[in-house]
Parts: C-alpha cells; sequence; structure tokens
C-alpha cells in the first residue's frame, strides 16, 4: 500500500519519510498523546465538506434549496452538533438520543429534522416539544401519534412522508432502503403512499409539507437519486390534481458515496445536485408545478473522509493456508468494535504503517482486531509490508461514517475517543470509556 493515496486521507494529512502527520502532528506524538485506537477527526475538513453540499445545493437550486440535514447517525457528538450549530446547516436525527446531543450542541430546534420508522410516543412528544423543524412520517400510526402529540401540545407539526420509490440502488443489502420489501416508508407503487397522504390531512395538527425519500447508502451512481426525485414529483403532481395545491417541500435523502480503496472516487456535491436539479426542474415542467424547495441529508460525505482510526500493532503470525500460501495475521488493539463494517458489510478498508518507513517486501495480510471471534477483521485482504511488528502504528482513513457511532462494548472492551485536530492542535471531543464506565450501569 503506497501513501500516495491523499484522495482517500483528509486535507491537512501528510506523509513525512512514512510517518503520517496530521496538521503538523506525527502519528507517534498523536498516539503518546491520546493512546490507541483513537479516532482522529479533521475539524477544518469537516466543516469544508458540510459547507460544500451546502453551497453546492444553493447553485443547483437557487431559491429553492432547502436545508442540508447532516444525518447525525453516521457520528454525533455535543462537540460535533456545535459546529453544525455554528455552520448554520441542519441536522437529521432518528433517535431521542440523537435529539438529545443535537439540542445540547446548540442546534436551532427548527433547522431539525425527525427520522425513524418507529420513534416511540415519547421521542414524538419531546421533538414536538423541542420544536424541531420537520418530522418524517414513516406508518399510518406514526401519523395518528404524531397528530395526537402535536394536538396535545397544542401546535401545528410540520411533517413528510417518507416514501419508496421502488428502487434498487447498488449497495450493500443492510443498506438499501428504497426497493419495495423494506421496513422503510410509504410505498407509493402500492397505494400506500396515497393512503398516507389521505390520512395526514385528516388531521388540524399536521402540516403536510411533501415528501421524502432515502434509497440507500454509499451509492456511486447518481441516475438512482434522479429516478427517485422523479416519483416523488409524480406524486407531487397527483396531490396537486386532487387538492389543487402545491406541497411546498421534497427531501431527497443522503446515501452519496466515499472512497474506502485507493481505485474509488468518492461522489462529489456538484455533480450529482447538478443532475438532480435538472431532473427536478424537467419533471416539474413536464407536470406544470413549480420547482419545490429540494432538501438533502448527506451524513457519510461530509464526515467519513475527515477522520481516521490510529491503532497500535500488538502480535502478528504467519500462517499456512490450505493451498500452501501463508497470510499474515497482524492484531491491532481495537477490532471489531471500533469498526463493525467489516464483520457486517463486507466493508472494505485500506491502512499504513504510520511511525515509519517500510520497503519490505509485502504479502497477503489480515488486519485483525482483539475481539474473541474469528470475524473480528478491519481488513480482510491487504498485502502488507512484512516487516510489520509490535509497537507499529497502524491508520485506517476514512473511518469517521458508522466508525465511532457505530462502535459497542463487546467483550467489554472501552470505546475509542475522538480528538478533533484544528490548526495543529489535537483535543478530546469525546473521552475514551473508561473502565469505571464499564462497570457503570451494574447493579
Ligand atoms: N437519511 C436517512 C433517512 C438515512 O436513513 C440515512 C442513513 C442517511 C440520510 C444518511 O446516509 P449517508 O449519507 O450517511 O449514506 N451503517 C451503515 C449505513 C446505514 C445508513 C443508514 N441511513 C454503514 O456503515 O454503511
Amino acid at each position: 500500500m503506497s501513501k500516495n493515496i491523499q484522495s482517500l486521507w483528509s486535507k491537512s494529512i501528510s506523509f513525512e519519510k512514512g510517518q503520517l502527520h496530521c496538521s503538523g502532528i506525527s502519528a507517534t506524538a498523536l498516539a503518546a498523546e491520546f493512546k490507541t485506537p483513537t479516532f482522529f477527526l479533521d475539524e477544518d475538513d469537516f466543516r469544508t465538506r458540510a459547507l460544500n453540499w451546502n453551497s453546492e445545493l444553493s447553485k443547483a437550486f437557487g431559491p429553492q434549496a432547502g436545508h442540508v440535514y447532516y444525518a447525525a447517525k453516521a457520528f454525533i457528538c455535543v462537540e460535533v452538533a456545535r459546529w453544525i450549530a455554528d455552520l448554520g446547516i441542519g441536522i437529521d436525527v432518528c433517535t431521542g438520543g440523537e435529539l438529545a446531543v443535537a439540542l445540547k450542541g446548540g442546534i436551532n430546534p427548527e433547522n431539525i429534522e425527525v427520522h425513524g420508522n418507529n420513534k416511540s410516543v415519547e421521542e414524538i412528544e419531546q421533538a414536538v416539544a423541542a420544536g424541531v423543524g420537520i418530522i418524517v412520517m414513516d406508518s399510518l400510526f406514526e401519523i395518528e401519534r404524531v397528530a395526537a402529540a402535536a394536538k396535545s401540545a397544542g401546535k401545528v407539526q410540520r411533517v413528510l412522508l417518507r416514501l419508496t420509490p421502488g428502487i434498487q440502488a447498488h449497495t450493500h443489502e443492510s443498506i438499501a432502503t428504497a426497493h419495495e420489501d423494506v421496513k422503510f416508508g410509504f410505498s407509493i407503487a402500492s397505494g400506500a403512499a396515497w393512503q398516507a397522504v389521505v390520512e395526514t390531512k385528516k388531521y388540524a395538527s399536521l402540516e403536510l409539507r411533501g415528501f421524502h425519500s432515502h434509497i440507500g447508502s454509499q451509492i456511486f451512481e447518481t441516475e438512482p437519486f434522479a429516478i427517485a426525485a422523479e416519483r416523488l414529483i409524480e406524486l407531487l403532481a397527483k396531490y396537486n390534481k386532487e387538492f389543487a395545491q402545491q406541497l411546498p417541500e421534497l427531501d431527497l435523502g443522503g446515501g452519496y458515496g466515499i472512497a474506502y480503496l485507493e481505485n474509488e472516487t468518492e461522489i462529489h456535491a456538484a455533480d450529482v445536485l447538478s443532475t438532480l436539479a435538472n431532473q427536478v426542474k424537467q419533471v416539474c415542467a413536464k407536470y406544470s408545478l413549480d420547482v419545490p424547495k429540494i432538501s438533502i441529508e448527506p451524513g457519510r460525505t461530509i464526515v467519513g473522509p475527515t477522520m481516521f482510526t490510529l491503532y497500535t500493532v500488538g502480535t502478528t503470525k504467519v500462517v499456512t493456508l490450505d493451498n500452501g500460501g501463508t497470510r499474515n495475521y497482524v492484531s491491532v488493539d481495537g477490532g471489531m468494535s471500533d469498526n463493525l463494517r467489516t464483520a457486517l458489510y463486507g466493508a472494505e478498508y485500506t491502512a499504513v504503517i504510520a511511525n515509519r518507513e517500510s520497503s519490505a517486501k509485502k504479502i497477503a495480510t489480515r488486519i485483525v482486531g482483539k475481539h474473541c471471534e474469528t470475524g473480528d477483521i478491519v481488513i480482510k485482504d491487504i498485502e502488507f509490508a512484512t516487516d510489520v511488528a509490535p509497537g507499529d502504528l497502524l491508520a485506517t482513513p476514512a473511518t469517521g461514517a458508522y466508525g465511532r457511532s457505530m462502535a459497542t462494548n463487546y467483550n467489554h472492551i472501552s470505546r475509542p475517543p475522538v480528538v478533533a485536530i484544528k490548526d495543529g492542535k489535537a483535543r478530546v471531543i469525546l473521552r475514551r470509556e473508561s473502565i469505571e464506565d464499564l462497570l457503570r450501569l451494574d447493579i
């Protein structure tokens, strides 16, 4: 693995004689100060990426640009919520927990959008009480529950209906969401979506603003997004015909793919949003509709490339394979508890030795964690230097999205901290769990 793979690393990463530096601080110094495993987050890169999606949305849709709702599920903590508040963009939360973090970070409730296919009544009541800008409703039960919560709070809640446009986007089955056989949304094809429209209109405490779709995650083509937009607009047209009124908003979700490997290229905001804008304008013209306000919910593409994980190598072991070949097993001090994506989705990552140069021969290697299970794999197949040794630091790029946010305490391992780096200074924004934290819940 060469270190000339700058596109996989955030802007402030550089390599000097094999030593990784983030904003001028060496990996060796970072490991000494913060221990490993640790997620390091490039704050400027996060802000730049978020603002870029916001400005490209404005460029593509002009006055009809709605919100960029950063998808909190990709990664959120109170400090990142403060950055979102500071940037003035919106946030998409899908649980009461994420809502609490967003509010604690000072995000204006008007800029909060609430998701979830099974929000509890309590979560709905909290969201309504907080004054969130929009709730995306996902089932007939929920329409009734949101209406009741808004009514008893004496409010009219703005809502969207999540629709299933029936699209098979190319991504892992567990993260594709817009084909018919899924738990999310109201199917357009089956008529469930229209039934939801009719139901929603029965409640004076609900203001139906429009429709939402999210077709899946880690998608590289622009076409499925455009097809989803078209299907949503077709329903806007039906609404217009039935009620002689136009719904003012569409939210086209997130899902924009990023590069995890050298041969991958992330989907660029300018490309996908201009394609979307052309499609939306054309289809609206076809049905003589005004272009609605268009919002999006990028998560991975904002935070994913801004973080890398730093591990320390603990052991190495060369094993002989059935075919007579060999494989070097390199064990690091984390694993599936800080990166579940390899085990769960067969996700692929790359890594480099971050503390030194190596010109050693490369051999088939598997980078594994310290958990008691064979599936505890960080990188399944990588050609890696044979001289990798205990004490070496390993860095894995692009772990910002769904890394720390899906971290677990499996085997009673404490979840790693997140350290933000900016202008040559590193500071903990989410601390490492301690053994005391792990014991705190025991009675
Ligand atoms: N909006 C909705 C309604 C979503 O469900 C999601 C992701 C997003 C936006 C953000 O998608 P993004 O831009 O981050 O792709 N844990 C999986 C990803 C699950 C995505 C769930 N929903 C992974 O690690 O790949």
